[in-house]
């Protein structure tokens, strides 16, 4: 890297560190500085350990979340608890990927938004409303804080699961109110569970207040301006109301992750073994599962090699072993394979991993190339 890059990228780091020391909370700032000691290990190992030394020295509390909610955002009207979540600067602990095919539209969404005024010069107004689709654990809710970030405008989420298991009746008036303090403010709204809405229909006491919510929700999708940015999230489309879905302008669906995918995320996390085999090895293990799933246990590897003098290759192994065992004995030798032949991990290491005999990967190896 040139040395006015090298300075640009450094000022961008500082910008972002500042922005969120004024605004946002302390485990927001741990999560920045653990990124950037990552960052700066392999060129400055003295510094990175500076900056480690720092966090170890001043741990923070979780702050309360309520605790910097600022004045006026939308309460219920009996709980008086705050309807919405404010982010008012996104932190992303990781950085995300996805298919390629869900990141263009995403960054269309984003380059629409930085564009309004070319598009507004042109009379044509950006994309208002996008709703995600996919399985639990993808990446929606991830990829709404994505966008907020990369506008640098504050994340108001509206969680229906939550909303929904109060009283119906008032449901659709908050609704109103929440879409109402969005349409005020320069944010991302982001409905998320959407389909918590629909799962309540199969009470018939209550289909009177679910054809109202649902109506407002139509209303308040149509009403919606072009000035703002309205994102909704659910794991079940088919659950919802086809009138619901045929709303929004854009859809984006987020598949399973890919084992390339998976490996990216963790070499992500996995700073000190990004160079080795792990991330291939832990991409192809976890092929299947959600990329939270892969987050959680991967962090969770990595908590018992800290417990355990840092051995973190015996956490990894014991992972894909536990992986393994889950499997059937095809899928075992499936995994086995992959793992000698796309990875090159020797036949002693995947047999030690998956728990299938070397003799038996030895005879799918000469199956394979006879084939
Ligand atoms: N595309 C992604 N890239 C990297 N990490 C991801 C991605 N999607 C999800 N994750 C991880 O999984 C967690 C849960 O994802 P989330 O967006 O809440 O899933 P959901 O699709 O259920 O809304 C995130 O906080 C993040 O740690
Ligand atoms: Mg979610």
């Amino acid at each position: 890297m040139s040395k006015m890059d090298e300075n640009a990228k450094m000022k961008e780091d500082l910008f972002h560190v500042i922005r969120v020391a004024l605004t946002g909370r302390p485990q927001d700032i741990h999560t920045i500085v653990r990124k950037l000691t990552r960052k700066y290990k392999s060129d400055d190992a003295a510094f990175a350990e500076q900056l480690t030394e720092l966090l170890r020295k001043s741990p923070v509390r979780a702050s309360p979340a309520r605790r910097a909610e600022p004045a006026g955002l939308p309460l219920d009207g009996d709980s008086r608890l705050p309807l919405v979540r404010l982010a008012e600067n996104p932190v992303l602990e990781i950085e995300p990927v996805y298919a390629e095919e869900s990141w263009s539209s995403l960054r269309q969404i984003v380059n629409e938004q930085q564009g309004l005024d070319r598009l507004r010069a042109a009379g044509i107004d950006p994309t208002r409303t996008v709703l995600f689709t996919g399985p639990p654990g993808v990446g929606k809710t991830f990829a709404a804080k994505w966008i907020a970030r990369e506008l640098g405008r504050p994340l108001a989420t509206l969680d229906l699961s939550a909303v929904m298991s109060s009283f119906l009746g008032r449901t659709g008036n908050n609704v109103r109110v929440v879409l109402d303090y969005a349409k005020e403010h320069e944010c991302v709204l982001l409905l998320d569970e959407l389909d918590a809405v629909a799962k309540r229909r199969d009470d018939s006491t209550e289909i009177g207040e679910l054809k109202r919510l649902v109506t407002v929700l139509l209303q308040e999708i149509d009403e919606w301006p072009s000035s703002g940015l309205l994102l909704a999230a659910t794991n079940h489309p088919d659950l919802l109301d086809p009138a619901v879905w045929r709303r929004f302008e854009t859809v984006i669906d987020f598949p399973y992750p890919s084992a390339v995918h998976l490996s990216d995320v963790c070499r992500d996390l996995l700073d000190d073994q990004a160079d080795s085999a792990w991330p291939s090895v832990l991409g192809i293990s976890l092929q299947g599962s959600s990329f939270s799933d892969a987050v959680q246990s991967i962090r969770r590897a990595k908590r018992s090699a800290a417990l355990n003098d840092g051995d973190i290759d015996a956490a990894l192994a014991q992972l894909v072993r536990s992986i393994s065992n889950r499997l059937d004995r095809a899928e075992r030798q499936e995994l086995a394979l992959s793992l000698t032949r796309d990875i090159g991990l020797s036949q002693r290491q995947a047999s030690d991993m998956t728990g299938v005999s070397r003799d038996t990967i030895r005879k799918h190896e000469r199956e394979a190339v006879g084939a």
